[in-house]
């Protein structure tokens, strides 16, 4: 079915955090909104991300990073984002104004301290 118009990515991998119920309440959102076939929403692995917020998604292909997602968001989020267009703002990670010693930092520029290999072993980063 590809290309998708939006490509959702959940992190499913933070210990802890509620990214597996955040990616059935994405699901069954969209479902109840239409469920359009253009719009794809899965899990996936560390996004890199979680030195910065947990519960953790991005849009694509905005590249719209939101975090602290709570299942009282999906609504917003399905409606507003996958299916209207307009970015959540209040939920959206602000990268730039993440700093370590007056450096901004980026996705991918952390390590992830929570994530974890597929049989559960917490992994490290370099
Ligand atoms: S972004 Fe969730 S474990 Fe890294």
């Amino acid at each position: 079915m590809p290309p998708y118009e939006k490509h959702v990515l959940v992190c499913t991998s933070c210990e802890g955090c509620p990214g597996f119920q955040l990616l059935k309440a994405l699901r069954q959102e969209l479902k109840r909104q239409g469920a359009p076939p253009h719009i794809r929403i899965q899990g996936a692995d560390c996004l890199d991300a979680c030195d910065f917020e947990d519960t953790v998604m991005v849009v694509y292909p905005e590249g719209a990073w939101y975090g602290k997602v709570a299942l009282e968001d999906v609504e917003e989020i399905v409606q507003g984002h996958l299916l209207g267009g307009r970015r959540v703002e209040r939920k959206l990670i602000d990268f730039p104004a993440r700093t370590v010693g007056g450096v901004p930092l980026a996705p991918g520029s952390s390590g992830c301290a929570t994530s974890q290999e597929s049989d559960g072993t917490p992994t490290s980063s370099t």
